[in-house]
């Protein structure tokens, strides 16, 4: 997978992919990550990367020439011939981070875990020229219902979730019991001490018996769903069994989960 991603502040990538699994991605040769300064693609004297919004208003608009002059030197031109029509290098994707995306989620994650190439643009400032959406970019993302200063931190989340999705990053087993990926929260985890301040870990946990942890855990990740986050139960895979159990909880009064079942 390589990642191209366009920005105004290039430093602000430097800690976050240089530690753990990203940086160990980038390290194995599974993962590359270029940054594009979309300065440096600006052709005045002064660099300007953002102009006053057309009929006034507070803020400023980033302009599109700098945007379209950094995705199309790194990419190439793009194949449509028609200046009017959506630009297309070949199958990258070329994303826009924005309040205004499609909500980026673990299934979207997913979804770009199958491309091997993701151009990721950074908005800023009051937002960017509309035609950039219009002609340039190829989707949309947004992390969340809350507006940042700017889409690097959102890029930054996408490259993290999208890298741990791909084949020998991570160890094959956590992918899959992780959260979300079966379409549950996770189940709690506990390590040593086995009594931390007179708080034992759950007997089962230390018991040996591989059969009866699992079915705990199913039932842990079960039932904080259902308290935390029930709008997930309606899209998740769920046995017979694990339909048996949410209607069972459902029927005993709503538990606080500082008590994990026994
Ligand atoms: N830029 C500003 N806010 C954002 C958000 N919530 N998601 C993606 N990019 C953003």
């Amino acid at each position: 997978m390589h990642f191209d991603i366009f920005t105004l502040f290039p430093q602000m990538f430097e800690e976050v992919f240089s530690v753990s699994i990203v940086k160990r991605a980038v390290e194995s040769g599974l993962v590359s990550i270029a940054i594009h300064n979309i300065r440096d693609y600006t052709t005045d004297k002064h660099h300007i990367t953002d102009d006053y919004p057309y009929g006034g208003g507070a803020g400023m608009v980033m302009k599109p020439e700098p945007i379209f002059a950094a995705v199309e030197a790194v990419l190439g031109r793009p194949e449509t011939a028609d200046n009017r029509q959506q630009a297309t290098f070949g199958k990258v994707p070329i994303i826009l981070l924005s309040p205004q995306g499609r909500l980026f989620n673990q299934e979207v994650a997913e979804e770009l875990a199958q491309h091997q190439r993701l151009a990721l643009i950074c908005g800023h400032y009051e937002g960017v020229d509309e035609r950039v959406r219009q002609y340039l970019v190829t989707d949309e993302l947004s992390i969340g219902d809350y507006v940042l200063t700017g889409g690097e931190i959102a890029a930054m989340v996408v490259v993290d979730a999208v890298t741990r999705l791909i084949p020998g990053v991570l160890d094959g087993s956590s992918t899959v019991e992780e959260s979300h990926a079966a379409g549950l929260l996770e189940y709690p985890q506990y390590t040593r001490p086995p009594e931390f301040r007179g708080h034992a870990v759950p007997e089962i946990l230390l018991s040996g018996h591989h059969g009866a942890i699992a079915c705990w855990r199913r039932q842990q990740a079960l039932r904080r769903t259902l308290l935390r986050r029930p709008d997930l139960l309606s899209r998740a895979k769920l046995t017979v069994e694990d339909r048996e159990f949410l209607a069972q909880l459902q029927r005993e009064a709503p538990t606080s989960e500082k008590e994990p079942l026994s």
